[in-house]
């Protein structure tokens, strides 16, 4: 079924095309948004004040055009005009109550699914092997997994792809150190105990850095190991593999998926890539390294900013290998769209790529690239997240913390509440709070702004938090189990007939244009927000109206409109990568 501000903007369009004498006349977003205040009625449009001029009329006089011709007596009350011409549109509560009853008995909540399916990569997380997986890549997880979970269930076909820095010449000093710290490794043939992998990189850089020997060594290793040297091989792949079962322990926690494809799969191609773009006259040497010069990037100085694709040592770059997962993604995986998700210091990097790709003919028009970029995670301080000790703060040591403090508050509430729980129940609980806080505090900022980091505010039960809108899930299973009902053999007549329930139904009416409106800007505090409105007004309305007290026709309606609130909150939830519990 239509939402209602979609059968408002089909209106809306079918009208005014036909005053503009255009019968096929479309607007690139939709006519209506939700009204900015309820005062307004439930939503509004401002067409007509961008009309109005080319038709050399006054806003309001067109917006008045409109509404004569509109005829929506079946599910609106007359719109009004406010300001300099905006229109008004409040629904009639009869519409409400029967699109309520086909809601809640969709299992999507009123969601479509798309009409037309598109192959949809989503780039992300792509952490570096051997360096530290630091709180960039956590935004990246769990930023890029929201969004596949949204294209997934809107019925796209998704690529979670983790572009992991498996290549490059951070393996030359690493195989290196090892060979001189671990010589046992190539004479064992079997896997040895390294420890901590990161402190190993660590060391090996120290190494790196102070020794003129060592450094010409580890250079000769990464062009060996480029030739295919299996010894050396097999060393790199043992070091990939440490990194990655590091790295499943975060995915894990997190509940992510990702299919691994690493910078080294794209390895064999990028000669090509650089043969390809000499051909086609776009790479030019320049002082020995092979450069694409665009148009719009320059330096500091205001001199011409190449795009660097290959080195004058022969080596290639983080840029080629990128032109060469491009192309591979459009001609081999027959992408449509393919989004980036990284911090917004490479958004330079991927116009970079992406137009070079477009000369090179590498990116039809059909296909869409997308970068998706972030702001910085930062201390409660202002300042670069860290450790006290002033240290880069490893992630699965945060994730533990998290869930650590989310038990603390569990036990100290059961005490205040003088409940007994099991300890699988707490610990359970303990883990689905922890790590639902922290993907939350990042899903409910704008993606672009920077945010402080603090467990205190994540963990709280009041506010905009993880916490409070399990916990009006939370309620509505309460009053299940209270009024023992099943809600699963429960299809509700709505009558609405408070103020307080009205502003709910409706605001339950927006959750399919919200997922809608998050897929186009893929902005995931849309959603966020949304959510938290929506507890916050399931809350005042289970404070003013009594519920399983009521007689019916109102009990059966309040029930559906509890029941209602939960299923969108653990839909929208799940679109957020975060589980709902029936108890907490
Ligand atoms: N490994 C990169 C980093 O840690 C992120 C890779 C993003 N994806 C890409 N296709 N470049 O910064």
């Amino acid at each position: 079924m239509q939402t209602p501000g979609e059968w408002l903007n089909q209106h809306l369009t079918t009208v005014i095309g036909r005053l503009l004498d255009q019968p096929e006349w479309a607007p690139g977003e939709s006519l209506v948004v939700p009204a900015s205040q309820s005062k307004f009625g439930d939503f509004q449009c401002n067409i007509a004040l961008g009309l109005a001029k080319s038709r050399h009329q006054k806003p309001r006089d067109l917006a008045l055009e409109i509404i004569e011709n509109l005829q929506l007596d079946e599910r609106c009350e007359p719109p009004t005009i406010a300001g300099p011409g905006f229109i008004n549109f409040t629904l009639k509560p009869a519409y409400i109550q029967s699109w309520l009853t086909w809601q809640i008995q969709d299992p999507r909540c009123g969601v479509p699914k798309v009409k037309e399916p598109e192959t949809i990569i989503v780039d992300f997380s792509s952490p570096n092997i051997a360096k530290e997986m630091h709180v960039g890549h956590l935004r990246s997880t769990i930023i890029g997994d929201c969004l596949a979970r949204l294209f997934e269930f809107q019925g796209h076909q998704v690529l979670r792809l983790n572009h992991v820095g498996d290549w490059g010449t951070q393996f030359g000093m690493l195989i290196a150190y090892l060979r001189e710290g671990y010589p046992e490794f190539f004479t064992q043939n079997q896997g040895i105990d390294l420890g901590d992998l990161v402190s190993f990189y660590r060391q090996a850089k120290q190494r790196f850095d102070g020794d003129e020997e060592f450094q010409n060594n580890a250079r000769q290793i990464v062009v060996q190991l480029q030739a295919g040297d299996p010894e050396l091989l097999t060393a790199w792949r043992f070091l990939c593999d440490l990194s990655r079962r590091e790295f499943q322990q975060i995915y894990n926690l997190l509940d992510v998926q990702l299919t691994e494809r690493g910078e080294s799969f794209y390895n064999p191609f990028l000669p090509e890539i650089v043969q390809e773009l000499k051909n086609k006259n776009l790479a030019v040497l320049d002082q020995g390294a092979w450069c694409v010069f665009g148009e719009g990037f320059t330096n500091v100085d205001g001199s011409a900013l190449p795009l660097i694709i290959q080195k004058s040592d022969g080596g290639y770059n983080y840029a080629t290998t990128d032109l060469a997962a491009l192309r591979y993604r459009v001609q081999k995986d027959g992408a449509q769209k393919i989004i980036y998700i990284t911090d917004v210091g490479q958004s330079q990097h991927f116009a970079q790529v992406f137009q070079v790709a477009k000369k090179a003919g590498w990116l039809p028009e059909t296909v869409q690239c997308i970068h998706v970029p972030f702001g910085l995670v930062l201390g409660e301080d202002g300042k670069k997240f860290r450790t006290r000790s002033g240290e880069t703060v490893r992630l699965k040591d945060l994730l533990e913390e998290a869930i650590r403090r989310a038990e603390q508050d569990i036990v100290a509430r059961l005490h205040t509440e003088e409940r007994q729980e099991t300890p699988e129940f707490i610990q359970n609980l303990a883990q689905v709070i922890g790590i639902s806080a922290v993907k939350y505090a990042d899903l409910s900022q704008n993606r672009l702004s920077n945010y402080s980091f603090s467990y205190d505010k994540m963990l709280a039960l009041q506010g905009n938090t993880a916490p409070y809108l399990l916990y009006a899930y939370v309620r509505v299973q309460g009053i299940a189990r209270k009024g023992e009902i099943n809600f699963a053999e429960f299809v509700p007549e709505f009558v609405l007939l408070t103020e307080t329930e009205l502003t709910l139904a409706k605001h339950l009416m927006q959750f399919p244009d919200v997922v809608e409106q998050m897929g186009n800007d893929l902005l995931p505090n849309r959603l966020g927000n949304y959510l938290f409105e929506l507890s916050q007004k399931f809350n005042q309305f289970y404070d003013q109206c009594p519920i399983l007290a009521a007689p019916d026709p109102e009990r059966t309606s309040r029930l559906g409109l509890a029941h209602l609130t939960a299923k969108v909150l653990r839909l929208g939830l799940s679109l957020l990568g975060i589980p709902v519990v029936e108890r907490m």
